[in-house]
């Protein structure tokens, strides 16, 4: 694992399966920076497993990522560096991921996440489907608890196919209106660069505050 072992966590909701895919592409980029310790966990569902199973498209798609741990709050509070994950639900973040970040009052009172990189991946069924929009909104809270934003500039995002692949603000996949589109090849690149990019700050965040004590700065109360 190396001599400075960090911990990156890819937390996501998905409904029929979109969202997991492009949260498996997120762990590998982080797992290029070394010491990464990357764990991919999805968040509780809340729709009775009744309703679901009387779907049996959705049933179906939710099998295909069944073995992906839950997460928990601890899971969250411990990484130094999280990607969150949703799809876009009338152009905003899934309410099963808002009911997850809403658990996360105690570990705002303590600060528990000041100075902790963040970054966001989204999946929609249709282009300008609202993907941008719920990049930022998901951005939201977690400002609000402290975490430093990790987005995809354009030098870096490249040009040619991949320049229409994902955003500035976080990572995109899109499934399509009938979730026939597979990942292209610009979304599994864009996705990569942004899980790399948020261990690379994770790493330097974490080690680097201990050689310049400036850094302290970003994660301590101000008084
Ligand atoms: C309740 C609901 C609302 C949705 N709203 C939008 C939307 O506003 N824009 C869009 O492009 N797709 C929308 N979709 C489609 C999903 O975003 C799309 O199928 C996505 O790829 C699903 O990701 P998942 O498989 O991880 O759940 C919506 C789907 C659902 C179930």
């Amino acid at each position: 694992m190396g001599e400075h072992p960090f911990k990156i966590l890819v937390l996501f909701y998905s409904f029929t399966g979109h969202t997991a895919k492009l949260a498996e592409y997120i762990a590998e980029g982080a797992r290029e920076i070394s010491g990464a310790e990357v764990v991919v966990k999805q968040v509780p569902e809340f729709i009775p497993q009744e309703a679901i199973d009387k779907h049996s498209e959705v049933k179906s798609a939710k099998e295909t990522f069944a073995h992906i741990p839950q997460a928990t709050i601890e899971d969250l509070t411990s990484a130094d560096g999280v990607a969150f994950g949703t799809p876009v639900h009338f152009g905003s973040f899934a309410s099963q991921l808002k009911q997850f970040i809403d658990q996360l009052s105690p570990a705002f009172v303590e600060g528990r996440l000041v100075g902790k990189p963040a970054a966001c991946f989204v999946s929609a069924g249709s282009i300008h489907g609202g993907e941008e929009a719920t990049l930022l909104s998901l951005m939201i809270p977690l400002l609000h608890l402290g975490m430093v934003p990790i987005g995809i500039p354009y030098p870096i995002q490249g040009a040619g196919p991949d320049f229409d692949a994902g955003s500035p603000y976080g990572a995109i996949f899109v499934s399509g209106h009938k979730g026939e589109r597979p990942l292209s090849e610009g979304d599994r690149k864009i996705a990569k660069i942004l899980g790399k990019r948020l261990a690379a700050m994770s790493k330097l965040i974490k080690y680097g505050c201990m050689n310049f004590p400036e850094c302290q700065l970003l994660t301590t109360r101000y008084e």
